[in-house]
Formats: structure tokens, C-alpha cells, sequence
């Protein structure tokens, strides 16, 4: 790791003589590339960062939480954290269609990160947590068929219009590089390891209109997928797992009645780098757990699927 922390030295110095004394604002989005570019500036410039989290409400369970403590707490940086939970849920009442709701999404995001980074005063520096993968694909391959299936959106996507000076300090480094760095840096295993989660959070794994009940529901649902994993050691031999909640109530019973309630799919794949992916064959026991759990906690939900489907030709996301 020696060869870690010259790269921080080298990466701080570099920092400070670029910024000088002028303020950087990093947006976060909880994964692990903004926390590596906070957590770095905050080594490079401490007082001179200012952070902005827009909560959505679309999140998964205990993120908000993780956020502030990591970046208050552990790192002192000021911090905003703006509360757009219901500017999200209204925006988005009654919106069933994918696509659609990424828009909106991306839209609510730029306006409630504007607004707050408008708010700071002095800010000059606006850092982006871009990869050397990312500097790659935007450029030859910005019309593959990976990026035009679905609209991504990103907080590395805001625009060049928010009108300040871009700073990418992970330009140059892979994904295993930004990993190495944030652990050196001191950001916490279970960030470094956490599993990616789209910009449109539970959104995109909620299918059909949105409402707070059952966003709920899922990141319940979700977080239970999640300790199993971690209870059978399998969590990080899959790249990426999560609960879906499905628009599909099915027939069920409890006791003498009979209940119409919804269905939740589980899912979980291997890949290398989520172009192509595998369902991963969790074992019976784990998914026994899972669905146990499942069924008898989270009020609403009679059935539990798996979903044994590879990308292509399916995605990873549902929608
Ligand atoms: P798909 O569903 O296209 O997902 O197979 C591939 C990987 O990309 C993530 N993903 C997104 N990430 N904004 C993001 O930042 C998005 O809109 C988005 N859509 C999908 C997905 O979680 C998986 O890791």
C-alpha cells in the first residue's frame, strides 16, 4: 500500500496547488467514487470543501445516516444534506413509465443540487468522482448500445451549465485504485465494498407509480435481502444484489383468509462489469432465509421470487 499513499501525496499536492485557497463543492451519492473524491479533497483542503447529498427519498436503507456520519462525524466537512424527499415523491406521483421517471429523476436532482450549491458562497470548484473508465467510454464509445438503452444519470453527469470549474482528481485511476485509496483515506470497508445502486435509486426497482408505503416496503425488503447475504458470506461474491418490488399482487393465505397482496423479486448476479452478467445460484438455504424473513415481517408482500434471468438479454435493473 506504500504505492497507495504516494499516489495520495501526489494526488493531494497536486489538489492544493490547483485549488489554492478557493472552495471545492463535491456532490456525494453515498457509492464509492464521490466518498473517495470527498474524503480526498477533505485530506487535501479540509475547510475550503463543502459537500452536498440530495436525499431523494429513494435510497436504500440507512444510507442517509452513513452519509452524515461518515462526512460530519468522521470527516468534519460541511456537509449539506438536502431533504427533496417529498419534491421526489411528488414529482413522481403516478408515474409508471421507466424512462420517464429517470427523467424526472435527473431534473429534480439537477434543480435541488443547484439550488443548495447556488446557497454556498464563494464556491468556485465543482469535483466529479469520474473514472479512467468513464473518460474512456464517454468518449468512443459514448454511442454503444449499453448507453443508449437506458438514460443514466449520474452525480459525476451534472452539467457544465451549473457554471463552475470541473475537478476530476480520479481521472487517471481504476475502479481498484479508487478502492485502495478510500481505504487508505480511512472511509470504511462495508462503503468500499458496497454494492453499486442506480442514480435513480429505488425508483427504477419500485415497478409501476411510486408511493412512500412502498418505497418502504422495498428498502425493508432490500436490507433483508442484504444481511442474508452478509450472514452467508456471500456478499461480495456477487456484484450486485437487491429486492424488487413488482406491480403484480397475487393470491395468498394466512390463517383462514385469504390475502391479495404483492410480490417481491429477489436478485442477484456475477459479472465482471455490468455490461454482461450472470444470475448468480444463490443457495436454496440462503433464499429459504430470505423469503422466510421476507414474508413474515414485511406487511403487504405473500409471495417471493427469484430472478434466474442473465444480461443480455435481460438487464441487470428491471427497468
Ligand atoms: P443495467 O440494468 O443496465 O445496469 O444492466 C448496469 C449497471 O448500471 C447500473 N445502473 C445505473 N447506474 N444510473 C446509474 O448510476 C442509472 O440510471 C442506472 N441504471 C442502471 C445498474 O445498477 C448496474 O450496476
Amino acid at each position: 500500500t506504500w504505492q497507495i499513499a504516494s499516489l495520495i501525496e501526489r494526488e493531494v499536492e497536486a489538489i492544493r496547488e490547483y485549488v489554492g485557497n478557493r472552495r471545492v463543492i463535491c456532490g456525494l451519492s453515498g457509492g464509492v467514487d464521490s466518498s473517495v473524491v470527498a474524503a480526498l479533497l477533505y485530506k487535501s483542503i479540509g475547510p475550503q470543501l463543502s459537500c452536498i447529498f440530495v436525499d431523494n427519498g429513494l435510497l436504500r436503507k440507512g444510507e442517509v445516516e452513513q452519509v452524515r456520519n461518515e462526512f460530519t462525524n468522521h470527516f468534519k466537512t460541511d456537509l449539506h444534506v438536502v431533504d427533496a424527499r417529498d419534491r421526489f415523491l411528488d414529482e413522481l406521483a403516478g408515474v409508471t413509465d421507466p424512462q420517464q421517471k429517470r427523467k424526472i429523476i435527473g431534473r429534480v436532482f439537477i434543480e435541488c443540487f443547484r439550488t443548495e450549491a447556488e446557497s454556498i458562497e464563494d464556491a468556485h470548484f465543482l469535483a466529479q468522482g469520474t473514472l479512467y473508465p468513464d473518460v474512456i467510454e464517454s468518449g468512443a464509445n459514448a454511442d454503444g448500445p449499453a448507453h443508449t438503452i437506458k438514460s443514466h444519470h449520474n452525480v459525476g453527469g451534472l452539467p457544465a451549465e451549473l457554471g463552475f470549474e470541473l475537478i476530476e482528481p480520479l481521472r487517471d485511476l481504476f475502479k481498484d485504485e479508487v478502492r485502495a485509496m478510500g481505504l487508505e483515506l480511512g472511509l470504511p470497508p462495508e462503503l468500499i465494498w458496497r454494492h453499486p445502486f442506480p442514480g435513480p435509486g429505488l425508483a427504477v426497482r419500485c415497478l409501476g407509480a411510486i408511493s412512500e408505503d412502498r418505497l418502504v416496503t422495498l428498502r425493508d425488503a432490500d436490507a433483508i435481502v442484504i444481511e442474508e447475504l452478509h450472514n452467508a458470506g456471500l456478499y461480495r461474491e456477487v456484484q450486485q444484489a437487491f429486492a424488487v418490488l413488482l406491480p403484480v399482487q397475487s393470491v395468498g393465505v394466512m390463517g383462514d383468509a385469504r390475502t391479495y397482496e404483492d410480490t417481491l423479486a429477489i436478485r442477484a448476479v456475477e459479472t465482471d462489469d455490468f455490461m454482461t452478467a450472470d444470475w448468480y445460484p444463490l443457495p436454496y438455504e440462503v433464499l429459504q432465509k430470505m423469503s422466510t424473513r421476507i414474508i413474515n415481517s414485511i406487511r403487504g408482500i405473500n409471495r417471493v421470487v427469484y430472478d434466474i434471468s442473465s444480461k443480455p438479454p435481460s438487464t441487470i435493473e428491471w427497468e
